[in-house]
């Protein structure tokens, strides 16, 4: 039987991630299939471009109804895709246990800073007013806390003394373009395990 390289992006708004996994993809470097896009904002930068490319685009707006309600139409419309991974990119919702216990191993998110510093929100001002000389971007699965998961895969930025919270994010953000579409082929290509948090490939 062949192997589900099927991907899911959830995103929220501007979708340049998402854009990077697609690029990844088109170009033969992430070896996978975007199964659908699914914005929990209408009208945002990110779910338009997915559109324009040509793949399949779903708009669940999580406002106007209760987190459980939001979550229980996301895990249907996401079951009847059946990715193999949910790839977060820039989707700005906690997702609650139950979301998460229902797609064990399967949700990876990138966080633009060097975890576990700096979870959360705002989170290049944070390291800006902390002081680091580092920050930078990470890979981590999804797990019931705030960006709390098990580190797939990180890159290093420094902070330079000129810095804003603007000229950082953006700095990360190139960063996180290379980043995300390598560690999605590492988890796709399941070569790897989980040892207390360590992820680790396995020694074939
Ligand atoms: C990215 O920097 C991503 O790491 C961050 O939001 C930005 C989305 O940009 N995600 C989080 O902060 C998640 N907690 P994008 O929409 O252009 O990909």
């Amino acid at each position: 039987m062949t192997q589900n390289r099927k991907i899911a992006i959830l995103i929220s708004g501007r979708g340049s991630n998402m854009l990077a996994l697609m690029d990844a993809i088109e170009s033969g470097r992430l070896d996978a299939q975007v199964a659908v896009v699914i914005s929990n904002r209408p009208e945002n930068q990110g779910i338009e471009l997915a559109k324009s490319r040509g793949y399949t685009s779903v708009i669940m707006p999580s406002q106007g109804i209760s987190r459980q309600q939001h979550e229980q139409l996301l895990i249907a419309e996401l079951k009847w895709h059946n990715p193999a991974l949910i790839c977060l990119a820039g989707y700005m919702r906690l997702l609650s246990p139950e979301f998460v216990q229902t797609f064990p191993q399967q949700i990876l998110n990138i966080h633009p800073s060097l975890l576990p510093a700096f979870p959360g929100l705002d989170v290049q001002k944070q390291a800006l007013d902390y002081g680091a000389k580092y920050s930078g971007c990470t890979v981590h699965f999804v797990d019931e806390g705030c960006d709390s998961g098990a580190i797939i895969a990180q890159t290093v930025v420094p902070i330079l003394d000129q810095d804003t919270a603007k000229t950082l994010a953006d700095r990360i953000l190139v960063e996180e373009h290379k980043l995300y579409a390598g560690a999605i082929q590492f988890i796709l290509n399941k070569n790897w395990e989980i040892i207390g948090r360590r992820v680790l490939a396995t020694k074939n």
